[in-house]
């Protein structure tokens, strides 16, 4: 669980001060996109981590952790709003870091989940609140009349009279309008009527682990998902499932290809999207990005393969669409202009880049080295490659005028060799820009409490291919 900040520097602070467009999103986003910094209708990144989604009203509204780049200390829980999944407007920090307690500002605050209580309206936001070094384990709850908040914190779940002492935490809403609480390890419990306090505990100890439990029900059968304990890594996350919450619980295995670790990601959250025609699952899945939360961790949002017995993510959709109206959904094709990275008339490098002969990727970890690119249109990006020694990067996009109209950090680590899109900006208004992508420096290290060490160990960026949009 636990982890130390590694490098604070003065560029941390000032990076994640910036880290935020000058200029509002003049277009819409078309689809869903995973493993990218998504921007927010004010042009700073969507920080919504260790999230649930409830849908009112005809709109969705997302609850997460707000992250901060240089530390892991409480930061808030932000809300933010959409009507089409892609789009999101903030709308508030629903609970704030309180001025003192378990969520004050010396604490950890993690995986809060809303739920709506049938009986009394109110909102309920389900939170673990813990110490640095996660020794003082507990599970809280806040209060709100609207959804957006602000919540009000009201203390620990009470179960038997004493605080619920765990860690990851998720909650289950059945279709009678139970209320319930899961943690690792295997542990449900449901909640009272007014969904403040546990009447009983369901399962117990079900499995050892099982972090980031997410509990979703399709037809007659629930289904139990988590991961290992690898703190900020990402791990092969794995399911059981039960004709009944009491169980029996059978445990199936792994639910994306082995060694993709959840397509580099940690389960979170399950939201049926149930349409006119069809429901789809959307398995919501945290890819961190330890220390740097805030800008360079990012989301991986599939739709999730589930038949009556079993699921699955079998492939790996960069991008896809949903329609909410029906419940159906569809892969998105990107229809964008290419520039190779071994154009070097197109593509200023500055430094030391290398291209690998075998990928034919681009590559530098110097510090301060660079690649940039002038272009005219609407949007930008590119794909590059992330692997064991992958750093951190800046993003800047400069207008004609010099003004710099987006700022951004990406991390380039995965456990394995990943090529994929790392980048896309929001729809610009259109323009003649530059963008400049530059090496940091940086990569992310974390320790769990045995000591056991996570992370990259260097820190390369690379570039396999830009892409504009008119
Ligand atoms: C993970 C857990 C996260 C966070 C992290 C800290 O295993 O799922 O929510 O607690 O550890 O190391």
């Amino acid at each position: 669980m636990y982890k130390e900040n590694n490098k604070k520097t003065f560029l941390t602070i000032v990076l994640f001060a910036i880290c935020s467009l000058s200029i509002a999103q003049k277009g819409k986003i078309d689809a869903i996109y995973s493993g990218i910094p998504w921007f927010d209708n004010n042009g700073k990144t969507v920080s919504a981590h260790g999230a649930n989604i409830v849908k009112e009203n005809g709109k969705y509204y997302l609850f997460g952790e707000f992250k901060t780049d240089t530390s892991n200390t409480f930061n808030g829980f932000s809300c933010y709003s959409s009507k089409d999944l892609y789009n999101w407007t903030f709308e508030r920090i629903a609970l704030p870091v309180q001025k003192s307690g378990v969520l004050g500002s010396d604490r950890v605050g993690e995986r809060p989940k809303v739920m709506k209580c049938p009986k009394t309206g109110e909102f309920i936001m389900y939170i673990h609140a813990d110490d640095l070094k996660y020794k003082d384990q507990y599970v809280g709850y806040a209060t709100s009349k609207t959804i957006n908040g602000e919540y009000i914190f009201r203390g620990p779940v009470l179960f038997e009279g004493k605080p619920i002492r765990k860690w990851d935490m998720g909650t289950f809403q059945d279709s009678d309008g139970s209320g319930y609480i899961i943690t690792h390890s295997g542990n449900l419990y449901k909640l009272s009527s007014d969904y403040k306090s546990v009447k009983e505990q369901v399962v117990k100890d079900m499995t050892t682990h099982c972090e980031a439990p997410v509990i979703f029900k399709k037809d007659n059968t629930y289904f139990w998902l988590g991961s290992s304990l690898t703190s900020w890594e990402r791990n092969d996350n794995y399911y059981f499932s039960a004709p009944s919450l009491k169980g029996p619980w059978k445990e199936h295995g792994i639910f994306a290809p082995k060694d993709s670790l959840t397509w580099n990601s940690q389960s979170t959250f399950v939201l049926p999207i149930v349409g006119s025609k069809e429901t789809t699952y959307l398995f919501m899945g945290d890819r961190w990005a330890f220390p740097r939360q805030n800008s360079a961790a990012t989301y991986v949002w599939q739709p999730l393969m589930v038949s009556s017995s079993s699921i699955s993510l079998p492939d790996y959709k960069p991008s896809w669409k949903i329609d909410i109206t029906k419940g159906t959904w569809s892969p998105s094709k990107m229809n964008y202009t290419e520039i190779e990275n071994s154009d070097i008339k197109a593509i200023q490098y500055s430094g030391n880049w290398s291209q690998d002969n075998l990928s034919k990727i681009s590559q530098s970890n110097s510090k301060g080295d660079s690649f940039s690119f002038n272009f005219k249109g609407t949007q930008v990006g590119f794909y590059s490659t992330s692997k064991m020694d992958g750093g951190f990067a800046a993003i800047e996009i400069k207008n004609k005028k010099g003004k710099t109209v987006l700022s951004s950090t990406i991390d380039m680590y995965c456990k394995y060799t990943e090529n994929a899109l790392r980048f896309l900006s929001p729809v610009l208004p259109k323009g003649n820009y530059i963008i400049t992508v530059s090496v940091l420096g940086e990569h992310g290290n974390w320790y769990k409490k045995d000591g056991t060490g996570f992370g990259s160990t260097g820190d390369f960026v690379t570039l396999d291919k830009i892409i504009i949009k008119n």
